[in-house]
């Protein structure tokens, strides 16, 4: 199996593995610049928190090359306003945040304006790279968390479609297949944009992994029937305390899973810990077009006129997760202690 890397730089551009169009085409699109990587992540062409950051690395890249000024001083000024907006593309990862102001350190550090070009480039390419390495350490970290002859149940798509490579929860659960452990694998459709049906149950069937799709209401049924061991999601920004944003849903998923007695897992990358944040309460949540409730492909899926709400992620409570899976280890509560010391 070739492995899936949705972002690839080559020949001077970006080319993205359009995740709208899974899984009935695999069609790549091609950008250029800039604006192109901010219409890409907010059409979630690019989607994951890990994939997002490296867009816009990749984004601030661009922009880097194509800005035409004088003196150093208006290149940083124009590449501090192109950040803004790249950080603004979507609001609730972490990870868009923290790989832009990464690479605008990359530029307050480089003196020579004539190599910031080069010196971003190098810096977006890196922050790709460690993705993967990162990913495959989380999934040793946390594939011991899935047992032998168990069964696990995963929400969204935090596979490697999500991140450079090999994916946050799915790359846990990978990681445990591929030690030779056998178990059942469900996960479920997410609605509204079903990054589970279209793109989870994708990446199972080309990793070999035996899969079962269920829809998003049935978890809570399976889990009453002793049917589900455990279940694992990736993030999209952590708070100092633990309390997890992820995809919409995932809150009520580890509500039962708590009232089933299941242990209920995050795996995610110290990139997407944010220590500024005490807890939850002050993570943005990302408000998304009521189209994408009201319609699935352009197809009208609810009458004409019909009013809807579409919050893309919720915030579960530090007290429903059992271990938070980063690349420096499981960490376990207290989270306030554990976090910190995973985040170095
Ligand atoms: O709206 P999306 O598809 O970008 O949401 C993605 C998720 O919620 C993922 O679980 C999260 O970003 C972790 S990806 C490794």
């Amino acid at each position: 199996m070739t492995e899936i890397r949705p972002i690839l730089w080559e020949n001077g551009s970006l080319k993205l593995l359009d995740q709208t169009q899974l899984p009935k085409s695999e069609t790549v699109i091609e950008v250029t610049g800039y604006h192109g990587a901010i219409s890409a992540i907010r059409d979630m062409q690019v989607r994951g928190a890990p994939a997002i950051g490296i867009t816009a690395a990749y984004g601030v890249a661009m922009a880097a090359r194509d800005i035409r000024v004088d003196s150093r001083a208006d290149f940083m000024t124009q590449l501090r306003g192109v950040a803004a907006e790249i950080e603004s593309a979507r609001p609730t990862a972490v990870n868009l945040q923290w790989a832009v102001r990464r690479m605008l350190a990359v530029a307050e550090a480089e003196p020579d304006p004539t190599r910031l070009p080069q010196a971003l480039l190098a810096e977006a390419s890196r922050i790709q790279e460690e993705d993967e390495t990162v990913n495959r350490r989380m999934g040793n970290a946390g594939q011991g968390l899935i047992p032998e002859g168990g069964s696990v149940l995963t929400h969204c798509n935090a596979g490697a479609l999500a991140t450079a490579a090999y994916g946050t929860a799915v790359g846990v659960i990978r990681a445990a297949w591929e030690s030779g452990k056998r178990f059942d694998v469900f996960n479920t459709e997410t609605r509204p944009f079903l990054q589970g049906a279209r793109l989870t149950a994708w990446e199972f069937h080309r990793l070999g992994i035996p899969s079962q799709l269920i829809v998003d209401s049935a978890a809570g049924m399976l889990m009453q029937q002793g049917r589900i061991g455990c279940v694992i999601t990736g993030a999209d920004r952590i708070a100092a305390n633990g309390d997890t944003a992820n995809k919409i849903g995932t809150y009520s998923l580890a509500v039962l899973a708590r009232e089933n007695g299941i242990p209920f897992y995050i795996a995610a990358p110290v990139s997407t810990i944010d220590l500024s944040l005490p807890d939850g309460a002050g993570i943005e949540i990302e408000q998304r077009s009521p189209d994408e409730v009201t319609h699935f492909q352009g197809e009208p899926t609810a009458p004409d006129g019909v009013e809807a709400l579409n919050p893309a992620f919720d915030v579960t409570p530090h007290r429903y997760i059992e271990a938070v899976v980063t690349e420096n280890g499981v960490c376990r509560p207290p989270y306030l202690e554990s976090l910190k010391l995973a985040a170095g």
